[in-house]
C-alpha cells in the first residue's frame, strides 16, 4: 500500500491542517509506505516572497517531523528537488481537459484573491498535483475535504492516460477522515478554519502557547441552547465536539455522552485543556527541530533521493508510451 500526499509550505499550520491532513500522514506511515512532499512548486503559483519560501519549507518540514513523521520509516522531500514532477506535469497537461481545469473551485477562489497576476501556473496547479501523485503509483492520498475535487481530477487524468496510451498509472483513491476533515473557524463556525479567510482569534495554530489556546477556546462562538450535542443548527458546538473527538481518538457520540448534563462553559474548558495537552509535545519538538536547519536539509535531501528513484522509473515508462525522447 503506497500512500502519498503533498503539503503547502505555509508558515504556521493550524488545527485544520493538523487534524485534517498531518495527523493522517503519521497514521499512514504505520499502515503502508508513506511518501510526503512539501510542495514549493505549488506555492509559487501565487504571489510569494523568495527568501520566505525557503524558510517556510523548513518550517513545514520541522512541523511534519514534530508531528511524528519518521524519516527512517517514510519518505519526506521537497517537490522541486525531484524534477520529474515538472516534467510529468507537462506530459499530463496534454491529456487534461481545459474545461475541467476551468471548473476547479480552488482555482476560482485563489484567482479571485490575486491582486496582480493570475498566473498560468495557478491554472495548471491541479495537473502538477496529479503529477505528484501519479509519479509514485500511489494507492491512497490522505487529504482534507477541500482536496476532493483535485483527487477526482487526478483519477480522470490517470484513466484518460491509460485509455489512450495503455495501462500505465495506478488510479488512486482519496482518504478523507470521517471526523476532523473540516475544522471550522472558532469565531465563525460556518467558515472553514483558514489563514486566508479567518481572523487570528478564530484559528488555533499548532505552535500557539497554552495560554493562547485556552483564550481562543474560551471565546469560541457557541450556539443557542445549552446542551453539548451536534446538530445542523449548532455549528459552533459541533465543531468543538469534533475537535475533542479527534484529540481523544474517540467517537463524536462518546464525547457527547461524556458531557451529558454539562454546560458549555465546562465543555469549552475541557476542550482547551485537552488540546493544550495534545499539542504541547508537538510544539516543543517543533522548536527543537526547527533550530537545526542542516539536519532538516539532510532529511529532505535523503528523501529526494529515494523519491527520485521511484519517479524516474515512472517517467521512463511514460516517455516511452507517449513516444517522446530517444528510445
Ligand atoms: N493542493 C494541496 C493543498 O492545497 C497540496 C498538494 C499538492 C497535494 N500536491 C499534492 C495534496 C498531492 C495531495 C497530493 O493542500
Amino acid at each position: 500500500m503506497r500512500i502519498f500526499s503533498g503539503i503547502q509550505p505555509t508558515g504556521r499550520k493550524h488545527l485544520g491542517n493538523y487534524l485534517g491532513a498531518i495527523r493522517q500522514y503519521v497514521e499512514g506511515q504505520e499502515r503502508g509506505e508513506g511518501i510526503y512532499c512539501v510542495v514549493d512548486l505549488h506555492a509559487i503559483t501565487v504571489a510569494y516572497d523568495v527568501v520566505e519560501l525557503r524558510a517556510r519549507v523548513l518550517d513545514t518540514t520541522a512541523m511534519l517531523l514534530a508531528a511524528g513523521l519518521d524519516p527512517a520509516r517514510c519518505t519526506l522531500f521537497r517537490q522541486s528537488d525531484v524534477r520529474e514532477h515538472t516534467e510529468l506535469c507537462w506530459l499530463l497537461a496534454s491529456v487534461t481537459a481545459h474545461g475541467d481545469l476551468n471548473r476547479m473551485t480552488q482555482f476560482k477562489e485563489k484567482s479571485a484573491r490575486q491582486r496582480e497576476l493570475i498566473s498560468a501556473g495557478l491554472f495548471l496547479y491541479p495537473v502538477l498535483q496529479a503529477a505528484d501523485i501519479l509519479a509514485y503509483q500511489t494507492d491512497e492520498v490522505p487529504v482534507g475535504d477541500d482536496q476532493r475535487q483535485h483527487i477526482e481530477l487526478t483519477r480522470d487524468i490517470a484513466q484518460r492516460f491509460n485509455e489512450r496510451f495503455g495501462e500505465t498509472f495506478k488510479v488512486p483513491v482519496h482518504r478523507i477522515p470521517e471526523v476532523g476533515a473540516r475544522i471550522m473557524d472558532l469565531q465563525d463556525p460556518t467558515q472553514k478554519m483558514s489563514t486566508t479567510a479567518g481572523s487570528e482569534a478564530g484559528l488555533v495554530f499548532v505552535t500557539d502557547e497554552p495560554g493562547a489556546i485556552v483564550q481562543k477556546l474560551r471565546s469560541a462562538v457557541t450556539d443557542s441552547g445549552g446542551e453539548v450535542v451536534c446538530g445542523p443548527d449548532k455549528p459552533g458546538i459541533t465543531n468543538l465536539i469534533e475537535i475533542l473527538a479527534v484529540v481523544r481518538s474517540s467517537k463524536v457520540d462518546e464525547v457527547e455522552a461524556s458531557f451529558a448534563g454539562g454546560g458549555y462553559g465546562d465543555f469549552k474548558q475541557a476542550v482547551a485543556d485537552e488540546l493544550v495537552e495534545y499539542l504541547g509535545p508537538v510544539r516543543e519538538r517543533y522548536v527543537e527541530l526547527r533550530g537545526d536547519e542542516r539536519a532538516l536539509e539532510g532529511v529532505l535531501a535523503e528523501g529526494a533521493d529515494r523519491a527520485r528513484a521511484i519517479a524516474a522509473a515512472t517517467l521512463a515508462t511514460v516517455r516511452e508510451r507517449m513516444g517522446v525522447g530517444a528510445t
